[in-house]
């Protein structure tokens, strides 16, 4: 499609979100290419990261160490690479009515930092606020699956990180947080079965990103 029928005003803000080895990488690329058939180039990054500087925490947060890395050293590093990563790339982005398509966001910190760790959620919801002020996703997808079947693909890349290294329970209250927050707010939200094969994951993928483009610009 040749016209950009979605380029002025604000961009929209679309996160992916999921447990391990649920497939995050192919299907991103996969909707990149929806975008793309309705004439958006979105600027694809990811949390933690995306900046050179958030880069570099994300190495932190990352790497295994022999020093275990208190909880909220890790909510606080994560929110400091989100701050960095909002001022200098999602926000001018979306103020110059760019789209953004970000490999995680807030909705990780309520899972992995909230339901994972057990943080206290009004803890991230007062950073969430300070950090990012009412700027929320436009729309989030969770890739879902069984814990157990993305931890084993995960394991399979290699040496695992910091997280990869976490027990199935702990993936499971991760899962569980993230189902929570779409019954908090289902409108924002579309789960993806990312246990079925690829093709039925691209088709539900797909089905779900034109109900969100028709919505917002009715033809
Ligand atoms: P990735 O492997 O999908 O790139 O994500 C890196 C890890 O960071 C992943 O295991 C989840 C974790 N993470 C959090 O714990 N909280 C967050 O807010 C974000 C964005 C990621």
């Amino acid at each position: 499609m040749s016209s950009l029928p979605y380029q002025h005003g604000r961009g929209c803000f679309i996160t992916i979100e999921g447990t391990e080895g649920v497939g995050k990488t192919t299907n991103i690329a996969y909707i990149r290419q929806c975008l793309n058939d309705h004439g958006i180039e979105p600027v694809m990054t990811r949390e933690p990261g995306g900046t050179d500087l958030a880069e570099s925490i994300r190495v932190l947060l990352l790497e295994p160490r022999v020093e275990p890395m208190a909880e909220m050293t890790e909510l606080f590093l994560i929110f400091a690479a989100r701050a960095q990563h909002l001022v200098q790339k999602i926000k001018p982005a979306l103020d110059t009515g760019q789209w953004v398509l970000c490999d995680r966001f807030t909705d990780a910190t309520y899972a992995y930092q909230g339901g994972g760790r057990l943080l206290d959620k009004n803890t991230i919801g007062n950073l969430e606020n300070l950090v990012q002020g009412a700027l929320r996703p436009d729309l989030v997808l969770i890739l879902d699956i069984e814990p157990e079947i993305g931890l084993q693909r995960a394991r399979q890349r290699g040496d695992p990180d910091r997280f990869e290294q976490e027990t199935l329970h702990f993936f499971r209250r991760v899962r569980a947080a993230y189902l929570q927050r779409v019954v908090q707010d289902p409108d924002r939200y579309l789960i993806i079965d990312a246990g079925q094969p690829l093709d039925d994951v691209q088709r539900q993928i797909k089905v779900g990103l034109q109900a969100f483009l028709l919505n917002r610009h009715p033809l």
